[in-house]
């Protein structure tokens, strides 16, 4: 036995033993900055709080691992490095190592399958129906490029809005549908996401338990407007909320609204532009009066100013019927003749006559 002779020496013992120090203090350090990291919005739901906790549990788990195989992979870069005048020296021949190999299968196995197990329980948990009766059902339709969402009402009918009301501290039951394409109906500060998958009805459970507004957003890329299915969840609490979906039942104001931009029938076209159509047409189209500058569409000042008002008419309210040169159909939702009123389209097409090539 030399001290050439690298891996089989008790010589090498305190060499391991430094790295195993080094390796703790690493990995504790590792897991202090993993913590520290704020890696989810904020949580507005009751199955958040088991979620983040798994995710902690997760990164404690995964530092140590990282910090030895990463040591171990430096450690043997170093240590068995091809020296000057070795170039056409074989390695030592080297045979298994039985106890080795039993371990490092035998460890990551138990790791394994002890987090799935415990990822498993806080899955299973959170998806168990809730005990009192009282629980929201809410269909949720994905669409190229657009989710509508369906909240059942007192008398069992559906309650159609474009955005997601939903009252605090309720067990909200999700049925999740796609019109066309693979969506995934995701509101991150709920943590909870699920596929929309044309064909078949997928479920999700949440109980939204923080008042606010939440982004809703499509985590499946579904196409060339993918990063514009993007709406809102609001939380609201119980009585603001059964007064909102009286309202929305009451269909719409006698000047519009449809239930988008928040119930208020904004008519003013360059609002209905940059906010209040849903989604609004700017995040789209270019089209400098409203200083946007969205590419997905065609560009507004450039095709706008060749269309008779008709025309426009027809490009909100039936996008497909003419592509301009360049662009694909099915790109722009369908549904903003039924989302938007009459006086709503109108003014938006008045508003684009006046103002785009300007
Ligand atoms: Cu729908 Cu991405």
């Amino acid at each position: 036995m030399s001290v050439e002779d690298p891996g089989t020496g008790r010589e090498h013992r305190p060499q391991v033993r430094q790295m195993l120090l080094i390796g703790a203090v690493v990995s504790a350090l590792g897991i202090a900055l993993a913590l520290l990291i704020d890696w989810f919005p904020v949580a507005a739901s009751k199955e958040a709080k088991p979620i983040d906790t798994l995710w902690d549990v997760l990164l404690i788990a995964s530092v140590p691992v990282f910090v030895l195989v990463e040591t171990i992979v430096v450690y043997s870069a170093i240590r068995f490095r091809m020296r000057p005048g070795e170039e056409l020296k074989d390695g030592p021949p080297i045979h298994g190592n039985t106890k080795l190999e039993i371990i490092w299968t035998a460890i990551p196995a138990i790791l394994l399958v002890g987090l799935c197990t415990y990822a498993y329980v806080v899955l299973t948990d959170i998806e168990e129906a809730p005990a009192a009766g009282n629980q929201l059902n809410v269909r949720v339709v994905g669409e190229q490029f657009t989710w509508t969402f369906y909240v059942e009402g007192a008398d069992g009918k559906e309650v159609k809005s474009n955005q997601l009301y939903l009252p605090n501290n309720r067990p909200v039951y999700f049925t999740v549908q796609s019109k066309d394409v693979i969506h995934d109906f995701w509101v991150p500060a709920f943590r909870m996401k699920i596929d929309a998958v044309p064909g078949i009805d997928t479920h999700l459970r949440v109980t939204p338990n923080r008042i606010g507004n939440y982004p809703v957003v499509c985590a499946e890329l579904c196409g060339l407007g993918h990063s514009t299915m993007r709406q809102t969840a609001h939380v609201l609490n119980p009585d603001d909320w059964e007064k909102k979906i009286a309202e929305l039942a009451a269909g719409p104001k006698p000047s519009g609204g449809g239930g988008g931009g928040g119930g208020q029938a904004e008519t003013d076209g360059k609002t209905l532009f940059t906010d209040a159509a849903e989604p609004p047409c700017a995040s789209c189209h270019t089209l400098a009066d409203a200083g946007a500058t969205g590419t997905t569409g065609p560009n507004l000042d450039e095709v706008i100013p060749d269309l008779s008002e008709a025309e426009i008419k027809q490009s909100i309210t039936d996008p497909d019927a003419k592509i301009t040169e360049g662009f694909q159909p099915g790109i722009m939702p369908p549904n903003y003749g039924e989302t938007l009123s009459e006086e709503q389209v109108d003014a938006l097409v008045k508003y684009l006559k006046e103002v785009a090539g300007q």
